[in-house]
């Protein structure tokens, strides 16, 4: 082990948590993007929100019970997982390390888990499907309808098993800290960026030194050949103005399940009357999500909206989570209270900053042995087992928004 590699290794070692990884890639990434992947929308009360909604929340272990491995492994919609947990779609990876969504792909594949591949990447949607291991591909922000066929039959020829169509981005949230920021999936290097950008990249010179090698990419491939009034599409400026960013809507869900064999997933849901209609187009998933507070400031935490959400659906749709969850127990809380799985997007995300791909699969790998130890303190055997029971009664009641 030389001693670069060595100096990695400590580095990993001294991240034993979320907040450990979250630290230690703040002072690894420059602040418009580690602002960029750890804000939400306007005040941030629903991002606060989401991670109040868990602590909040109260096990009720069953005691005296000796519990020698507990089993993890569940079934999501065909794909065999060795715990309740897929890496979620999140854009710009690329530019927190050149491993980028390759290397979450990769670590997830090792853990034995499952990636969301997102539309965002600065690789194109095949490089990511090439990575071994289950993936799902997740569609949204296109510039018209068009796009959006030409993305999910490119999924398709790829060879994603699964589409998710997120609902919740018809313009994107008000993230005020990105636009302080200047933030931009185009980070280039040239003279106007430069004398703006300038302050914080000399900060990080690790950072810069790799995204230099690189080559600065700068472009969201699975966009970049889409263009809006004869230019090459700006995501950037999509984002910024809401113009013409198209997210799916009910008639393009229903155009999916037509055009789309394996499984789909609506994500973005956080009321009743969505899974139902998702539900009715033939959805096989859906995910309850706030998109981690950073779309609609003053939606609830999705932990408070999923028992309602799940029983109204039953089991006519596979019922998984994000937003919030930074803790194996996180996980559990949320399997007790009718998810089957949960996604996380900040958590791979601040491994990659610290390591690359070994840096995310450290961060699972923390967070299965938070679960494993989870369930030998609350007495149970199994992930499959997780029900309300699990939960202090009175906060139950307490769906209420927290
Ligand atoms: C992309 O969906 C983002 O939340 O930045």
């Amino acid at each position: 082990m030389n001693i670069n590699s060595r100096i990695r290794q400590r580095r990993l070692e001294a991240v034993l948590n979320y907040d450990d990884a979250r630290a230690a890639a703040q002072k690894r990434l420059p602040k418009a993007i580690f602002d960029y992947v750890d804000g939400g929308a306007e005040d941030e009360v629903t991002l606060r929100r989401n991670t109040k909604g868990f602590r909040d929340l109260s096990f009720e272990p069953k005691g005296a019970t000796w519990i020698e491995q507990p089993d993890l492994k569940t079934n999501i919609l065909g794909l065999e997982l060795s715990m309740p947990v897929l890496t979620a779609p999140c854009g710009g990876m690329r530019l927190v390390h050149p491993e980028g969504d390759l290397g979450i792909a990769a670590a997830a594949a090792q853990a034995g888990i499952a990636h969301v591949a997102t539309s965002a990447s600065g690789y194109t949607l095949e490089e990511i499907a090439a990575t071994p291991g289950p993936q799902w591909f997740q569609a949204y922000r296109f510039s018209n309808q068009e796009a959006m066929r030409s993305l999910v039959h490119r999924a398709k020829a790829a060879g994603f098993e699964g589409l998710v169509a997120t609902i919740d981005t018809s313009v994107s949230g008000n993230r005020e800290k990105d636009f302080r920021n200047g933030f931009s999936y185009d980070m280039r290097i040239n003279l106007s960026n430069a004398l703006r950008m300038a302050p914080q990249m000399l900060r990080r010179p690790e950072w810069v030194y790799r995204y230099m090698r690189d080559g600065m990419p700068f472009q969201l491939p699975n966009t970049a050949d889409l263009t809006v009034d004869g230019k090459p599409m700006e995501l950037t400026e999509m984002i910024r103005t809401g113009k013409d960013s198209h997210s799916p809507s009910w008639e393009d869900i229903a155009w999916m399940r037509a055009n789309w064999d394996g499984p789909l997933i609506v994500k973005g849901i956080l009321g009743t009357a969505d899974a139902l209609t998702a539900a009715r187009l033939g959805a096989d998933g859906i995910i309850v999500s706030n998109h981690g507070g950073r779309q609609l400031d003053g939606a609830p935490a999705s932990i408070a909206v999923l028992p309602q959400i799940a029983a109204a659906v039953g089991d006519t749709v596979t019922v998984l989570l994000d937003s919030g969850i930074r803790r194996g127990s996180d996980v559990l809380k949320a399997l007790s209270l009718g998810a089957k799985a949960v996604l996380v997007g900040r958590l791979p995300a601040w491994g990659l900053a610290v390591n690359g791909q070994a840096g995310v699969s450290h961060i699972l790998e923390i967070t299965r042995a938070e679960m494993i130890r989870t369930m030998r303190l609350l007495g149970c055997p199994s992930v499959q087992q997780l029900d309300p029971s699990w939960l202090s009664g009175h906060i139950l009641a307490g769906a209420d928004a927290p």
